[in-house]
C-alpha cells in the first residue's frame, strides 16, 4: 500500500533509494519516484508502472545527491498517471513530499489551499501535504511540518525534504509504519525493514503520533507535540539474503520452499524442553481459558483461510465455539462480545486496517484480543492485548504462502494451549497431537520434494477460463485459499466452494471446460468427496486431486493426483495447501504473469 524510503548521509542518495524501492515493491508498483535537492530546486524523477521504468529513467537523467526520498505507489486517490506519482510538491518546487496513507480530509484541504492561491497538479489526497508545509514554513522545516500535520486526517507516514536544506528529512508517521535505520553517519527511512537490510540491522521503530530530524550528523525523535522520545534500537535477526531471491525465480517460488523453515522456526519457542506450550506474550492463562465463552477470530483473504483451520483445531481440541469473520465485515457488524470472549485476530502484515479496525472495536467491546503476525513492531503488536508471533521470514511476493503456514502451525499450538488450560485433552492426548505437529516441517519437505508433474498438469490447463476447487471439512478452507491463489496471480476465475453444497447451484456451472480441484485427504469424509468427484465427472469436468500417499480410490476417479504426508484429519490443511500454491504459481508462469506483483494487490492493505 505504498512504499517510501530516504536517505541522508554521505554516499550518493539515488541508488540507495532504487534499492529500497526495489524492496519495497510488494508494497505497490503503480509507478514510482525519487526526489533529491539540486539545482535551485528539488528535482524530481518519477514514471509509471514498475520500478524499471524509474530505473531506466534515472540512468537517462544525472541525478544525484547525499539526501533524498523515493515513493513506489499503489494508487487509491488518482489512476496511476506520471502526474499522480510521489513526490508532490509544493508551489515553488521547493519542498518534496512522499507519502504512506490516506489524507481522508484532503478535499476540504484542497479547496482551501486553491482559495488561498496554490497550483495543484495531481488527483493525489497527497499533494495537499506539501502545501500545507508550504504555508507553515519560514526556514525551519520541522516546525512547518509539525504544524502542517496537525490539519491532517487519515492515516500518513511521510518523509519530507526542502532544498533550503539538503542534510535534513522530516519524517512523521499515524497509523501507516515507518522505521529509520541507523548507519554510521548515514540514515535510512523506509515503510518496512526488507529495504534498509543491505545497509543495516539497527533500527528505530516509529510509533504512532512521532516524527523526526534526521541528518547526517544525527537525529532526534519527539512525539507530534514535541515531547522528546528516547528509542531503543531494535536489532534486525534477519540475513540480508532472506529478503533477495537466492537463486530462484520469484520470490513467491523462494517463499513456497521456504515453508518447512517457515514452520520449524515458528513452532521453535512454542514448545519447551518436557513437552510444555509456551506463549509469552499472552495474558490468557488457564483461569481465563476455563471462563472462555467463545472465541471469534477475524482476518482478511488468506489470513482468513488460516482463521477457517484454527476454528476447526479449537473447537476439536478445546471444545469452545470459534466464530470466523472476515475483518471487514466484522468491523461493522455490531458484535455481541463480552470479556469472556477471546478475538484472534490474523495478519501477516499486522497493518491491514480494516484488521485493525476491527481488533479496536472487539477492545472497546471488553474482548481480550491476541495477534497472530510475522511483523514484529507492526502495529497491530501495539494494539492487541496479546501476541502470538510466526517467524517465516520477511515475504516479499504478494501472495500470501509461507506465512500462511506458519499461521496455521501456531493456530494448532494454540488450539492444543488452550485444551491444556482447559483440560479437555488428556496429557497422552496433547503430547501426541505436538508429536504431529512438531512433524509437519519434514512433511511438508517430503511434499515439495515429490511435486515433479505440477507443472506439468499447470501447463495443460494453463488457458482455461474457470475452474472449481472444492473441498469438506478441514479441506474446505484449503479448497477456497487454494482458488484465491489461483485467482490473485494467474487471473483465472477460480470458486472454492463447499463440495456439498455444489448440487445446490455451482454444478450448473460445469462442463469439459471447467477442470475442478478437489481436496480428497484421508478424512472422516473422503467417501463423500468421492462420490461429489464422481458428479463432476459425470457433467464431462476434469478432476484434479489433493489425496494422501497410498489412497488406491483416487486414481480411479481423478484425472491427476498430488499426493501430501498422511497426518492427523485437523493438521492436514498445513499439507494440502502446498500442491496448491504450485499449481497456481505455475499456472501463472505458464500465462506469463508477474507472480510476485500481481496487477491491482499489494502485500499489506493500510487502506479501508
Ligand atoms: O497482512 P494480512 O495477513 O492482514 O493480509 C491479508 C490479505 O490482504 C492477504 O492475505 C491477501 O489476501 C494475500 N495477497 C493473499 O495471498
Amino acid at each position: 500500500m505504498c512504499g517510501i524510503v530516504g536517505y541522508v548521509g554521505n554516499k550518493n542518495s539515488v541508488p540507495i533509494l532504487l534499492d529500497g524501492l526495489k524492496k519495497l515493491e510488494y508494497r505497490g508498483y503503480d509507478s514510482a519516484g525519487l526526489a533529491v535537492p539540486g539545482n535551485g530546486m528539488v528535482e524530481i524523477v518519477k514514471e509509471v508502472g514498475n520500478l524499471s521504468h524509474l530505473e531506466d529513467a534515472v540512468s537517462n537523467n544525472r541525478i544525484n545527491g547525499n539526501l533524498g526520498i523515493g515513493h513506489t505507489r499503489w494508487a487509491t486517490h488518482g489512476r496511476p498517471t506520471q502526474a499522480n506519482a510521489h513526490p508532490h510538491n509544493d508551489c515553488k518546487n521547493k519542498i518534496s513530499v512522499v507519502h504512506n496513507g490516506i489524507i481522508e480530509n484532503f478535499i476540504e484541504l484542497k479547496e482551501a489551499l486553491i482559495g488561498r492561491g496554490h497550483t495543484f497538479h495531481s488527483e493525489t489526497d497527497t499533494e495537499v501535504i506539501p502545501h500545507l508545509i508550504e504555508e507553515c514554513y519560514d526556514g525551519d522545516l520541522f516546525e512547518a511540518v509539525q504544524s502542517a500535520i496537525k490539519d491532517l486526517e487519515g492515516s500518513f507516514a511521510i518523509a519530507v525534504i526542502c532544498q533550503d536544506n539538503p542534510d535534513l528529512i522530516v519524517v512523521a508517521r499515524k497509523d501507516s509504519p515507518l522505521i529509520i535505520g541507523i548507519g554510521d553517519r548515514e540514515y535510512f527511512v523506509a515503510s518496512d525493514i526488507p529495504a534498509v537490510l543491505n545497509y543495516t540491522k539497527d533500527i528505530f521503530i516509529l510509533q504512532d503520533c512521532e516524527m523526526a530530524k534526521i541528518t547526517s550528523k544525527g537525529i532526534s525523535i519527539t512525539t507530534f507535540e514535541g515531547e522528546e522520545v528516547n528509542k531503543d534500537i531494535f536489532k534486525v535477526k534477519w540475513d540480508d539474503e532472506a529478503a533477495e531471491k537466492g537463486g530462484y525465480e520469484d520470490f513467491m517460488l523462494k517463499e513456497i520452499y521456504e515453508q518447512p523453515k517457515a514452520i520449524r522456526e515458528t513452532l521453535r519457542d512454542k514448545f519447551g524442553k518436557d513437552g510444555e506450550i509456551i506463549f509469552e506474550e499472552v495474558p490468557f492463562g488457564k483461569e481465563k481459558a476455563c471462563e472462555l465463552n467463545k472465541v471469534v477470530i477475524i482476518a482478511c483473504g488468506t489470513s482468513y483461510h488460516a482463521g477457517l483451520v484454527g476454528k476447526q483445531a479449537i473447537e476439536q481440541w478445546a471444545k469452545v465455539p470459534v466464530e470466523v469473520d472476515i475483518s471487514s465485515e466484522f468491523r461493522y457488524s455490531n458484535p455481541i462480545l463480552n470479556e469472556n470472549d477471546l478475538v484472534i485476530t490474523i495478519t501477516q502484515s499486522g497493518e491491514t486496517a480494516d484488521t485493525l479496525a476491527g481488533v479496536r472495536e472487539a477492545k472497546n467491546r471488553g474482548a481480550t484480543v491476541i495477534g497472530v503476525t510475522n511483523v514484529l513492531g507492526s502495529t497491530i503488536t501495539r494494539e492487541a492485548d496479546g501476541m502470538i508471533y510466526t517467524h517465516a521470514g520477511p515475504e516479499i511476493g504478494v501472495a500470501a504462502t509461507k506465512t500462511l503456514v506458519s499461521q496455521m502451525a501456531v493456530l494448532y499450538v494454540f488450539a492444543l494451549y488452550l485444551a491444556k488450560c482447559r483440560g479437555t485433552l488428556s496429557d497422552e492426548e496433547i503430547a501426541a497431537i505436538a508429536c504431529d505437529i512438531q512433524k509437519l516441517p519434514d512433511q511438508v519437505e517430503e511434499i515439495l520434494s515429490a511435486n515433479g508433474k505440477i507443472k506439468d498438469v499447470a501447463n495443460k490447463y494453463a488457458n482455461c477460463a474457470d475452474f472449481l476447487y472444492l473441498g469438506r471439512g478441514i479441506g474446505l478452507p484449503v479448497a477456497l485459499e487454494g482458488a484465491l491463489k489461483l485467482k490473485e496471480i494467474s487471473y483465472i476465475h477460480a470458486e472454492g466452494y463447499a463440495a456439498g453444497e455444489m448440487k445446490h447451484g455451482p454444478i450448473a456451472l460445469l462442463d469439459e471446460g471447467v477442470p475442478v480441484v478437489a481436496i480428497a485427504t484421508k478424512s472422516k469424509v473422503h467417501e463423500k468427496i468421492l462420490g461429489n468427484i464422481q458428479e463432476v465427472r459425470a457433467r464431462g469436468a476434469d478432476v484434479i486431486a489433493v489425496s494422501t500417499f497410498g489412497d488406491k480410490e483416487i486414481e480411479k476417479v481423478a484425472d491427476h493426483t498430488f499426493y501430501v504426508t498422511e497426518t492427523m484429519e485437523t493438521l492436514s490443511a498445513i499439507l494440502a495447501v502446498i500442491p496448491l500454491q504450485l499449481l497456481a504459481y505455475y499456472m501463472a508462469k505458464a500465462r506469463g504473469c508477474n507472480v510476485d506483483q500481481p496487477r491491482n494487490l499489494a502485500k499489506s492493505v493500510t487502506v479501508e
